[in-house]
C-alpha cells in the first residue's frame, strides 16, 4: 500500500467541505497511512469527532490542553511524515504563512518539518482576494504543496472556483508529495515549460480562447524545479507559481512564441504544455464592436505554430534542446499524437484525451500517454497532474 507505515496528520478546519475530510481520512488510512486527525473548534461545527474515531487510527485531537502528552503539537508535529490540511480556510492558510500558532493544528504546522499538503476551499471571492493568493504564494515558495480549489457547486447555493478538490485527488497528491523526494535528475539543466490557453483578442473587450487552465504546464514546471532545473515558466494563466520559477506571462500566440524564442536558446528541454491558438483575428477592432452595426465578419489568419517552429529550429542545428510537445485530443488519440510527433519534429508527444472523464482542462488529474520518437510508447493512467509531471520529468531526464 503506498502510504503504508507513514504517519499522516489529518488537519481539518471549519469549512462547510470538512464533510469531504471524513472521506479523505477514510482513503488515506486505506491507502495504509497511520491517520491522526486534529480539528479545529470551527470544525467541530461541521463534523463530529465521533465519526473520526470511528474511521482514524488514533482517536481526533482537539485541543492544545486536554491531551495525555504535555506538548502535543511538538510530539505531533516532529513525528509526522506527512501533514495534509482538508479543507484548508482562508483563517489557517494565513496563519501558516504568518507562523501564527493560536490552537493545536497551527502549532502543529509550525512544530514541523514534514511536507505540508493544502486543500483551500473558499468562496470564489474569498480564493481571488490579493490576500490569500499572496499568501498562497508565500507557501507554495516555502515548498507547501497546494491542490486547488475547483469549479463548481459552493455553500449557499453559489456556484464558481473554490469548491474542496475531490478526495481522490487530495489522497493522491498526499500519495505523490511523499514520493515526491524526486531525485535532482534535473540537476543543472534549464527548462523551458508553457502553460496555459492563448487569448487572440477580437476587439478590446473580446477574444478567441480555449479551455485550457494552465495547471498541468503549471505542475511541470513545479515538478522540473524540484528536480533541480533552472524553469522557465511563460504563461498565459494566473495561477500562482514558487519564486524558484522565473515566470513570463503571455496573452497571445505570438507573445508566447516570441518569449519561447528568447528563452530557448540555451533550454536544455522545452515543454509546450501550452494550448496555442491556431487561428487569429487578422485585425483587432479598435473600439468594442457594436451590435447595431450588424453581425461582425471576423477574418482569421493562422498563428506560427510554435512547436514546429522548434522543431525546423533544432533540425537546423540552431536548437538542441529536447522537443516536448502535447497532443490534445477528442478522438483517435494515437494516431493524432504521432502524426504531430513527426509533423512537428518533436521528441516526445504527451497525448491526452481532452474528453476523458477527470483527464484534460481544468481537472486535477490527468491520464496521458507519451509517445516518443524512438517508437516507444508508455501510458501514464489516472492520476494527479503533479504526478503526471514528476513522472514526464523522469522521462525528460533519461533523454537528455
Ligand atoms: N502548438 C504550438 N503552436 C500552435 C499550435 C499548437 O506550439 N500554434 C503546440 C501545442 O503547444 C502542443 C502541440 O503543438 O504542444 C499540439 O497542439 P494541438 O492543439 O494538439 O495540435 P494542433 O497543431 O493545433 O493540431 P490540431 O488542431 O489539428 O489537433
Amino acid at each position: 500500500m503506498p502510504l503504508s507505515g507513514k504517519r499522516v496528520v489529518l488537519g481539518v478546519t471549519g469549512g462547510i467541505a470538512a464533510y469531504k475530510s471524513i472521506e479523505v481520512c477514510r482513503r488515506l488510512v486505506d491507502a495504509g497511512a497511520h491517520v491522526i486527525p486534529v480539528l479545529t473548534d470551527a470544525a467541530l461545527n461541521m463534523v463530529g469527532e465521533t465519526t473520526f474515531r470511528a474511521l482514524a487510527s488514533e482517536p481526533p485531537k482537539t485541543s492544545l490542553w486536554n491531551d495525555s502528552h504535555t506538548i502535543p503539537h511538538t510530539h505531533l508535529g516532529q513525528t509526522a511524515d506527512l501533514i495534509v490540511v482538508c479543507p484548508a480556510t482562508a483563517r489557517i492558510i494565513s496563519d501558516m504563512r504568518t507562523g501564527r500558532s493560536g490552537d493545536l493544528l497551527s502549532a502543529t504546522l509550525v512544530a514541523t518539518e514534514a511536507p505540508v499538503v493544502i486543500c483551500p476551499a473558499m468562496h470564489t471571492e474569498m480564493w481571488d482576494h490579493p490576500a490569500i493568493q499572496e499568501n498562497i504564494g508565500v507557501l507554495m515558495d516555502r515548498g507547501v504543496v497546494i491542490v486547488p480549489p475547483e469549479e463548481g457547486r459552493l455553500a449557499g447555493g453559489d456556484i464558481g472556483k473554490g469548491r474542496l478538490a475531490a478526495p481522490e485527488t487530495v489522497v493522491q497528491t498526499a500519495i505523490a508529495t511523499l514520493g515526491a523526494d524526486i531525485p535532482q535528475v534535473l540537476d543543472g539543466r534549464t527548462v523551458v515549460v508553457t502553460a496555459g490557453g492563448t487569448r487572440e483578442p477580437i476587439d478590446p473587450v473580446r477574444f478567441i480562447g480555449n479551455r485550457s487552465t494552465g495547471k498541468q504546464g503549471h505542475a511541470i514546471a513545479e515538478a522540473a524545479a524540484r528536480a533541480g532545473a533552472k524553469v522557465r515558466l511563460i504563461t498565459t494563466s494566473n495561477l500562482p507559481s514558487g519564486s524558484q520559477i522565473e515566470r513570463t506571462d503571455v496573452v497571445t500566440a505570438a507573445e508566447l512564441h516570441r518569449e519561447v524564442l528568447r528563452a530557448a536558446s540555451d533550454a536544455d528541454a522545452i515543454v509546450m504544455a501550452a494550448a496555442v491558438a491556431d487561428f487569429a483575428p487578422s485585425e483587432i477592432a479598435p473600439h468594442k464592436i457594436k451590435k447595431a452595426d450588424g453581425v461582425p465578419q471576423i477574418v482569421l489568419t493562422p498563428t506560427v505554430d510554435i512547436l514546429a517552429d522548434l522543431g525546423k529550429r533544432k533540425a537546423n542545428g540552431e536548437l538542441h534542446a529536447l522537443l516536448v510537445g502535447f497532443a490534445a485530443e477528442t478522438s483517435n488519440v494515437a494516431d493524432n499524437a504521432r502524426g504531430k510527433l513527426s509533423r512537428k519534429g518533436a521528441d516526445m508527444i504527451v497525448a491526452n484525451n481532452v474528453a476523458g472523464e477527470n483527464t484534460g482542462f481544468a481537472h486535477s488529474t490527468n491520464a496521458v500517454t507519451v509517445y516518443a520518437i524512438d517508437g516507444s510508447e508508455v501510458a501514464l493512467s489516472l492520476r494527479s497532474k503533479a504526478e503526471i509531471g514528476t513522472e514526464l520529468c523522469v522521462m525528460i531526464s533519461q533523454r537528455l
